[in-house]
Order: structure tokens, then C-alpha cells, then sequence
């Protein structure tokens, strides 16, 4: 198969694996990770194949979604590459992203390590962040039944990994807890450079909620 075959097809793939995908985790979610990837990876030196893939198919099966099991989505991403007949190469990097891409609650550290990894991770956290990023937490918090805000919870700055995927607090803690953490945590220059703008809207963003909330505007 040529490359923009296994592209389309992986599109294919991966847009009736989502059909039903909550609205922060779905077809569109992913369609933006992949052009960010494509315009971080411009500066960058990866395999454009293993990045567009990898981005393609990082959400296939979020474990926030299944029972907190992280073994499906890299296992269904083999699969399907395994009959598309790609490289052993091409599948180990796609899988190395896949299971390395997220980050949970304060926990950013590395135990695997690739140019395309750190392409495809930083255009999933700039979906994470800025105006589409508030968008998607409040989505998201709302999908799970939680508080938009309570004056009464802070946030928790230290949580650990089991914490963070148990945690039911105001979305608003989850822009302490992980959204405003991302700016300091890209990898390119090209991922920093987009992260400042989305982090200062996020500020101003909440400036605002707060004066709102006091009664001050
Ligand atoms: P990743 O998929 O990169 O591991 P997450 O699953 O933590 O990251 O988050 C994916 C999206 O869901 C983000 O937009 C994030 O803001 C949102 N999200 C995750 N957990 C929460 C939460 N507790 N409250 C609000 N939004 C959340
Ligand atoms: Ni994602």
C-alpha cells in the first residue's frame, strides 16, 4: 500500500472506531491533533508516517473509557496496522506513541522517547489548552456529572496517577490540576510557541469567570 493509502485507510479506521465517541474525544478531536502534527513536524525531523499515524490512532480507545484498562487501544492499533502490512518499524513507533502519549494528573515522566512521540504529544496537548481546550474540559466535566465550580474544593497540585483518573472535582480545579501545566511541558519550539497564546486566554479566561462570579462585572 502507498503511504496516502494506509493514511485513508487509517482515517477510515478510526472515524467509525469514534462514531460514538464522547465530543471531546471524537473524529474531530483527532482530525485537529493530526493537522497540528502535520505543522509541528514542518520543523521537526520524524518520520511523517509514524506521526500521522500515531496521531490518527493515539485515542482509539481512551482507558478513561474503558474500565481504566490501557492495553486496548495499543492492541486494536496493531491489529489493524498488522493488516494493513506496514513495517515492523512503522507499527513499534505508532505503538510507542500510543502508549506513551498521555499524561496523568502531575505525572510527566518519560520512559520512552521519540522525535515522533514528541511531535504527536505536543499537538494533543495544544488541542487540550486554549479556547477549544476549555471547551473540551467542560465537555467533558459535564459528560461525567461534575461541578463547573465549588469555591469550597482547590485544587490538588500533587495528585497521584490512581488519584488523578479517580478524581470528581470542578472542572475549574482541572485548569490547576493539568491545563495550565502543558505550556511549561512542550516539546518543540513550534508546540511552545502556539502554547503561550492558548495559556494567556486561559488566564484571561478565568480572570474573568472569577469577576463574574464575584459579582464584579
Ligand atoms: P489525555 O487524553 O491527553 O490523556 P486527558 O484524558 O486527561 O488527556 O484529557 C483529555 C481531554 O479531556 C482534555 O481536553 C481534558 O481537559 C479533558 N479532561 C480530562 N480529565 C478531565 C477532568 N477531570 N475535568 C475536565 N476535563 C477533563
Ligand atoms: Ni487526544
Amino acid at each position: 500500500m502507498r503511504e496516502e493509502e494506509i493514511i485513508a485507510a487509517t482515517v477510515a479506521f478510526v472515524k467509525d472506531e469514534l462514531k460514538h465517541a464522547e465530543g471531546g474525544h471524537d473524529w474531530w478531536h483527532i482530525e485537529r491533533v493530526w493537522k497540528n502534527t502535520l505543522l509541528i513536524a514542518k520543523d521537526e525531523n520524524v518520520n511523517l508516517l509514524i506521526a500521522q499515524l500515531g496521531a490518527l490512532l493515539h485515542d482509539i480507545a481512551d482507558s478513561k473509557f474503558h474500565n481504566g484498562d490501557e492495553t486496548i487501544g495499543p492492541l486494536k492499533a496493531r491489529t489493524f496496522l498488522e493488516q494493513l502490512q506496514v513495517t515492523a518499524e512503522v507499527i513499534s513507533g505508532v505503538i510507542g506513541i500510543i502508549e506513551h502519549i498521555s499524561f496523568k494528573g502531575g505525572h510527566f515522566e518519560r520512559s520512552y522517547e521519540s522525535p515522533e512521540l514528541a511531535v504527536v504529544q505536543d499537538a494533543d496537548r495544544l488541542d487540550a489548552i486554549g479556547a477549544i481546550g476549555i471547551a473540551r474540559a467542560f465537555h467533558y466535566g459535564g459528560f461525567k456529572d461534575r461541578e463547573i465550580y465549588n469555591p469550597g474544593i482547590a485544587p490538588d497540585l500533587h495528585m497521584d496517577r490512581e488519584t488523578y483518573k479517580k478524581n470528581t472535582a470542578p472542572t475549574i480545579n482541572h485548569f490547576y490540576e493539568k491545563l495550565l501545566l502543558l505550556k511549561g511541558r512542550m516539546n518543540t519550539d513550534t508546540g511552545k510557541k502556539l502554547a503561550e497564546a492558548r495559556h494567556r486566554f486561559m488566564e484571561i479566561y478565568l480572570e474573568q469567570f472569577y469577576a463574574e462570579w464575584r459579582g464584579d462585572v
